[in-house]
């Protein structure tokens, strides 16, 4: 944690980046002020992510070829749909049911999520919001503003709302085609001026970020080396988002940051700078050894895909997502747990049924998730450790059959051990070995998942 905040410090803006920063008139941030900004997200450490849109109608079908793996968000890339085709098919079926966005919210802090992104624009396209450049949107689809909706039921469940947008856009006549970005069979960037599109982007972005209130993140998504930065205009958008949000977070994937999608090794961290953007974003992945001195959140599908599909049965179990969501945590990380809601808004059994489990196990354990850091200690065989000040909590995957467990305690004098879940804290047995401590542990595990055990320490 220290490591953190000194890091922030000295990457907040190199000297170039300080002086187009004081032109842009962008305030420059004092690493207090990035740590207070950044603070809600560091305590909530989990999230759901909502893919949602045109291309959950379809649903991995079309014109009977089926899809049943990935992400089918990507149809009209899949399936070489030209955009009027696509608008003309779809747009028509799109007819969200009553009462959607308050189910979401409602699952999303059933589970013990503290916030909740979801996709205002993807690739297709397609906007949630009422926006006045474009009919390709839900109010002209629909007659309703679904962005309002979903913003205001995340509000009304305490949670805090990020949107989901894409930069890449295979409906706009003048968005990028080529450069390396996924781009529809035939389309060509030939006669294109892309800079019509980046100005399009610029003010659907700004009209999400002045009509709806305080919006809590922004999720880009994605760029390609030969298409990243400044071929959005990204510090003016940046500066454009911060200007009207001051206290947003958004993510770095304006550049083509590998950090963001594979994570890990430190040599990929070298390409991180925090100009790009607040937090760097593994996806599908955990990092071996989470990412020193960088905010990181990784983003994960419950199957194989993010948007709905109907032929995705690839379902991860709940304990391996609970222990996903250990494992990110034990590292510093926060983890963005995916849904895929049918066309109308409904989500997958599937999808609540590990929502509700994983809501089940936070119930009894968030306290050894939520506002904790990374552990100081190795990741020992038997499962991970999180930490806060004066405490250690060791998430026990695999229950040790002698009922006794050796923990790492390093310099720490452990004044008391007791199980999270038993609501008397009654003392477990503790003696000093050579390596650390041995728990005497009772013969059952609270929990076949993951049992915390708190290990109080002065
Ligand atoms: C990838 C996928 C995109 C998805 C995103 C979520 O970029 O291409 O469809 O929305 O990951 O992280």
């Amino acid at each position: 944690m220290k490591k953190l905040i000194m890091a922030t410090t000295v990457v907040l803006f190199s000297a170039g980046g300080l002086r187009a920063a004081e032109q842009r008139h962008v305030k420059v941030e004092s690493s207090q002020e990035r740590d207070a900004r950044m603070a809600w997200w560091r305590e909530a450490r989990f999230g759901m992510f909502v893919h949602w849109g045109l291309y959950s109608i379809p649903a991995g079908e079309w014109n009977g070829n089926k899809w049943e793996k990935g992400g089918l968000e990507w149809i009209q890339k899949r399936a070489n749909i030209p955009a009027d085709v696509y608008e003309k098919a779809l747009v028509p079926q799109f007819k969200p049911k009553d009462g959607f966005a308050e189910e979401w919210a409602k699952t999303a802090k059933m589970a013990g999520c503290k916030y909740l992104v979801f996709t205002s624009k993807h690739h297709e396209g397609f906007a949630l919001h009422d926006s006045k450049q474009t009919t390709f949107d839900a109010m002209d689809a629909c007659g309703r503003d679904l962005f309002k909706e979903i913003v205001d039921a995340t509000k009304a469940e305490g949670l805090k709302v990020g949107a989901y947008h894409s930069v890449i856009d295979w409906h706009h006549p003048q968005a990028y085609a080529g450069f390396g970005l996924p781009t529809v069979k035939g389309v060509t960037n030939e006669g294109r001026d892309n800079s019509v599109y980046v100005d399009y982007l610029h003010k659907q972005v700004e009209e999400i970020v002045t009509g709806y209130g305080p919006i809590d993140v922004i999720w880009w998504d994605f760029s390609k080396p030969n298409c990243q930065g400044e071929s959005w205009r990204a510090k003016e958008l940046m500066a454009l988002v911060r200007k009207h949000q001051p206290n947003i977070l958004m993510n770095d994937r304006l550049y083509a940051a590998k950090a963001s999608f594979i994570g890990g090794n430190s040599g990929l961290l070298k390409e991180w700078s925090s100009e790009r953007g607040d937090f760097t974003t593994p996806e599908q992945h955990i990092p071996d050894t989470g990412m020193d001195g960088v905010d990181w959140e990784t983003c994960m599908t419950m199957n194989t895909g993010w948007g709905f599909n109907q032929f995705d049965h690839n379902w991860k179990s709940s304990k391996v997502l609970i222990q996903n969501l250990v494992d990110v945590v034990s590292k510093g990380g926060n983890y963005l747990l995916n849904i895929g809601p049918k066309a109308d808004g409904t989500i997958p059994p599937e999808s609540i049924e590990r929502m509700k489990t994983i809501g089940a196990w936070m119930d009894v354990n968030g306290d050894a998730i939520y506002g904790t850091v990374a552990s100081p200690f190795e990741k020992p065989a038997w499962g991970r450790y999180t930490a806060k000040p004066h405490r250690l909590y060791a998430h026990v995957f695999d229950w040790p059959a002698a009922g006794t467990l050796a923990v790492a305690s390093g310099n720490l004098n452990v004044t008391k051990a007791y199980l999270l879940a038993d609501g008397k804290k009654a003392g477990l047995r503790v003696e000093k070995t050579a390596d650390g401590l041995a728990l005497a542990l009772p013969a059952k595990a609270p929990d076949a998942i993951a049992s915390v055990i708190v290990l109080e320490h002065d």
